[in-house]
């Protein structure tokens, strides 16, 4: 069989290029060895925030009694919750799957491996060739020696979103991303939560500001989330009741079950790249050059295969750049503005320079903040806590960055996202009017702040 592109990874890297690419009139072939929408739509974002809309219910529950509204006691039936969680993902998969077919793509089942220029061998022993290869195979958790999945008390991210069961104390090991979002779901299901975090910081590897970071470290403690930084964890034993953790320090912690979430690396083995030419560095990530191109002409890789942030929409706007490209187009694409989500409690979201990062590039800036606090809309939700900031550079004013930590911040950071990515000034958005009462005048109070207009703050 042959064909103009051959993509191999159907996860939102791949399927939403071959979709862009099939648009564009392109005759594409997508191979995929499992299930298509990859981690993210099976194992990985979908799953777990419907997990956190469901569990956040829980919180709420248990706030609105201060509303003059109570509940009785909680009950989580976990199959059905389980059950809840598959059909939403089983939808969204289907839908791929149709989408795929009105686009006219040619999905193939099965495991695919460059094997020569142009070409691509199928794990059913056919060979399908095109002169454009797009790698998409993503990436997988990483264990750390002591901890393996194989384990029965070491869970992996699936093992924590199959829901078999709420262990009454549950150790993660690792303050990544993946770490804080399932630390919030199973301690809002009750269990009681530790997080061990090596570095001195949580979500070190993101470009956020101490009072960000501070602000969730805050709410967490408050969830009853303990955080321990400066912590490895360096093996286990079976203990009576359950698990001992030992810490490098010399200290040790009980435990039921441990989540293990250091980190991801990408699914760039058994792909046959040697033998094409494509290179990868040290961590496995495949070399690029500018359009996406690996090291062997013809042969390109988007998504959590390149480096850049391990993020599904990342890996969506590489897609679709490509395929544009493809096509005959130039589009541009800016890794450094794709915003960054994080569900925890409370939401934590960003785009683009914190205000760290902007006075190490020795920029002037000026920075404007508004506390949810002073928001009626957060009011009257019962969502007090967090803030918005905004760096701008002082010169002119254009938006180089926010954050918001608080209720919604993952949908709030859309707009911001369009100013830092259409450069935008804090004028452009503090004379936009906002509807009231909403979330959003959040953000256009604090270009007002950064300004020194806003006017339900005293500016500073
Ligand atoms: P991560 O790189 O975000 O965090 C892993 C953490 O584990 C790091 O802070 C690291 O210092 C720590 N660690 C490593 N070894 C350790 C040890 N022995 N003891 C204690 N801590 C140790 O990786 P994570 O959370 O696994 O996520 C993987 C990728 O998936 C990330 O790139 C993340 O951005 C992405 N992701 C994004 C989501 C979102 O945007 N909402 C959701 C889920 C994943």
């Amino acid at each position: 069989m042959n064909g103009e592109v051959i993509i191999i990874g159907g996860g939102p890297g791949g399927y939403v290029c071959a979709i862009r690419c099939a648009q564009l009139g392109l005759k594409t072939m997508l191979v995929e060895k499992a299930a298509l929408g990859g981690v993210c739509l099976n194992w990985g974002c979908i799953p777990t925030k419907a997990l956190y809309a469901a569990t956040k219910l829980l919180r709420k529950a248990e706030s609105a009694d201060a509303m003059g509204i109570s509940f009785g006691e909680a009950q989580i039936d976990l199959p059905r919750l389980a059950a809840w969680k598959d059909g939403v993902v089983t939808e969204l998969t289907t839908g791929i799957a149709a989408l795929l077919e009105k686009a006219g793509v040619e999905v193939i089942s099965a495991r695919g491996r460059l094997a020569g220029e142009g070409r691509v061998e199928l794990s059913s022993g056919e060979a399908i060739t095109a002169p454009r290869i797009v790698l998409a195979t993503g990436s997988r958790p990483i264990e750390i020696p002591g901890f393996s999945f194989d384990q029965e008390p070491v869970w992996s991210s699936d093992d924590a979103l199959a829901l078999r069961e709420i262990p009454e104390r549950l150790l993660v090991i690792g303050g990544g991303v993946i770490g804080l979002e399932l630390a919030t779901i199973y301690r809002r299901l009750g269990s009681a939560v530790t997080v061990v975090e090596l570095l001195p910081e949580i979500l070190s590897v993101i470009d956020l500001d101490r009072r960000t970071i501070s602000a969730l470290k805050r709410s967490l403690r408050a969830q009853g989330i303990e955080v321990l930084t400066n912590t490895a964890a360096e093996s286990w034993q079976e203990a009576p009741g359950g698990v001992d953790v030992q810490l490098a320090n010399g200290s040790a912690l009980e435990s039921d079950k441990i989540l293990l979430a250091v980190g991801r690396r990408p699914n760039s083995d058994d792909l046959g790249l040697d033998t094409a030419g494509v290179e990868i560095d040290r961590r496995g990530l495949v070399r690029i050059g500018n359009g996406l191109e690996t090291t062997a002409s013809g042969v390109f890789a988007i998504g959590d295969l390149v480096p850049g942030p391990m993020l599904a929409h990342k890996a969506s706007a590489e897609g679709v750049a490509l395929a544009e490209r493809f096509a005959g187009g130039s589009p541009e694409l800016d890794v450094n503005l794709i915003p960054q989500a994080i569900f925890t409690d409370p939401e934590v979201a960003s785009v683009g320079l914190s205000e760290t990062r902007a006075k190490q590039e020795g920029a002037s800036i000026v920075v404007g903040r508004f506390p949810y606090a002073a928001l009626g809309k957060a009011l009257g939700m019962r969502e007090p806590d967090g803030f918005f900031q905004i760096v701008a550079r002082g010169t002119d004013h254009r938006i180089l960055g926010a954050q918001i930590v608080g209720a919604e911040a993952s949908d709030l950071i859309s707009e911001a996202a369009l100013a830092v990515r259409r450069g935008l000034t804090l004028e452009a958005l503090a004379e936009t009017v906002h509807a009231h009462p909403t979330l959003p005048e959040g953000l256009k109070e604090a270009a007002d702040n950064a300004l020194g207009r806003a006017i339900h703050i005293v500016n500073r």
